[in-house]
């Protein structure tokens, strides 16, 4: 296992600790401001608008996962649909990212899938696009069932996500086909055991880039989802030697993350969005972030030391 994948295992594996979870909410101030644009909509409509000045699109995502409850679940819902009729009122790109565990998935498939109809049925009219964020590898199969539902009952407004990390993920690919879906591709977050995802950089990267390859040879929309300047720099040099037109794929990174290659890419003629998060509920977000970057465990322990 290379060693930057067992510092994010070893980080994913403590952050679920209730005593470190106490420790770097009280201590992760800078990172959280860094990372998510503020704990209302109004904070992260602000954002989305300061990005736009910039030819950055925003998806806008409101933080939550995991619930515990219907009530919980109906909760996310009824603030994912302020978010749909507030953004539907500007005049910029409308885009939304949700998880279906925000949405009730571990309490019944039924639940999140008649919750995310609700969310299509106000989304789709209003011209707001939804993608479906992908978790941890035991939740793939009731995301794409739900996924396949939800077009199969005629909904189009809707994406979902594949992560280079898992082995599963061409076949998943290539049984998606017949649905033409708006793809993103990521390399994956979550803490996966040996069994089923690559634990080698090198191997979860070649494998985003194929990936990629065959989505856009199979003529689906690929928003490439990475920060990591040698992807990029591959997928825009496959993209101009096949002929590939601009308008069939694009870069999406996160909020804070490298934000002068955001803006470079866009200038560049890209389309380029990046994931806005908000809300109260930003710690699961921020230890995965965490255990992306060392350096940002770094900023933790230094705000703990210096008291
Ligand atoms: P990698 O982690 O290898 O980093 C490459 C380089 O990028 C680093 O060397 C550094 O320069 C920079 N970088 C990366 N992370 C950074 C950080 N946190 N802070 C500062 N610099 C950083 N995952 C998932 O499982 N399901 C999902 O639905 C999504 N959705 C999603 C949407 C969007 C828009 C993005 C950008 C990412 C996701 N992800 C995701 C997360 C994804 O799986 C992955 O964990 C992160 O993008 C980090 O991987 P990179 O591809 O950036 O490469």
């Amino acid at each position: 296992m290379s060693l930057d994948l067992v510092y994010r295992q070893a980080v994913l594996s403590v952050a679920g600790n209730p005593k470190v979870e106490a420790l770097i909410k009280g201590r992760a101030r800078s990172l959280v401001r860094r990372y998510v644009a503020g704990e209302s909509l109004e904070e992260a409509l602000q954002a989305a608008e300061r990005l736009e000045a910039e030819g950055v699109h925003a998806i806008l995502d409101l933080l939550g996962e995991m619930v515990h409850s219907e009530e919980e679940a109906r909760g996310f819902q009824a603030g994912i649909l302020e978010l749909v009729r507030k953004i539907s009122e500007r005049p910029w790109p409308k885009y939304v990212s949700l998880k279906l565990t925000q949405l009730g998935l571990d309490l019944s498939e039924a639940l999140a899938l008649e919750l995310m109809r609700g969310i299509l049925r106000e989304a789709e009219p209003r011209g707001v696009f939804v993608r479906l964020d992908m978790e941890d590898s035991p939740r793939v199969d009731a995301t794409l069932r739900l996924y396949k539902a939800l077009r199969e009952e005629g909904f189009h407004g809707v994406g979902l996500v594949l992560q280079s990390y898992l082995f599963r993920t061409e076949k998943d690919l290539l049984d998606l086909l017949p649905y033409k879906p708006n793809l993103r591709l990521v390399k994956g977050a979550y803490r996966e055991p040996k069994e089923v995802a690559f634990q080698d950089k090198r191997l979860i990267d070649a494998e985003f880039l194929h990936l990629g390859k065959l989505a856009l040879k199979e003529g689906l929309y690929v928003a490439f989802a990475t920060h990591d300047p040698r992807l990029i720099a591959e997928v825009k040099r496959y993209t101009q030697a096949m002929g590939v037109p601009r308008d069939r794929f694009e870069f999406q990174l996160l909020f804070g993350v490298r934000p002068e290659e955001q803006r470079r890419l866009a200038q560049e003629g890209y389309t380029v969005r990046a994931y806005v998060p908000y809300g109260t509920h930003w710690y699961p977000y921020l230890s995965r972030r965490i255990a992306e970057r060392p350096e940002n465990l770094f900023l933790v322990l230094r705000s703990l030391l210096g008291g």
